[in-house]
């Protein structure tokens, strides 16, 4: 099960506006991880104070609102072993000081406000967070002919 395990990625407004999207997406499509789900999409209040529930009550919620509404960004569905966990390993630490070298926020950040992508935490969580962002018809489960060269079966 956990081979086909799906995690939410969102390519943030900071990325969008530098131009990232692509590298940042080929670095998790490289490692192995296969696309499901993409759609391009603005979120509005209402579905930034869905999906950063968790958040709401915080101090930085206010800016992390502003932020994530500023511009479109790419929500994509990324299937593959332990998807949850590899997204996250490649994104690095929250904070971009504390991301390591070799990781997307490590190599492209240096602000907390400003951390280029999002990936879901846990596999219920990420099922929660797809169910925001596309309808189950929107997500393509194929058999690619490479897993197999990617996880062994
Ligand atoms: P994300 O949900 O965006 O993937 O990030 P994360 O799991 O690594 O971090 P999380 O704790 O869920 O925080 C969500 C987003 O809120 C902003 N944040 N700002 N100023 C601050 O202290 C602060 N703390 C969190 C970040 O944009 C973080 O990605
Ligand atoms: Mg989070």
């Amino acid at each position: 099960m956990a081979n086909n395990e799906q995690t939410l990625v969102l390519i943030k407004p900071d990325a969008m506006e530098r131009g990232l999207a692509g590298r940042i997406i080929a670095r998790l499509e490289e490692r192995g991880l296969k696309i499901v789900g993409v759609k391009l999409l603005r979120i509005d209040e209402a579905l930034a104070r869905r999906h950063y529930a968790a958040h709401v009550e915080k101090a930085f919620f206010p800016g992390l609102l502003r932020f994530i509404t500023s511009a479109p960004v790419i929500a994509i569905v990324f299937q593959g072993k332990d998807a949850v966990e590899a997204v996250r390993q490649s994104m690095g630490a929250t904070d971009p000081l504390k991301a390591a070298p070799g990781t997307i926020r490590g190599d492209w950040g240096l602000d907390i406000g400003r951390n280029l992508i999002h990936g879901s935490d846990s596999p219920e969580t990420a099922r929660v967070e797809i169910g925001l962002f596309f309808r189950p018809e929107e997500i393509a489960d194929w058999a690619r002919d490479t897993d197999r060269w990617i996880t062994e079966p």
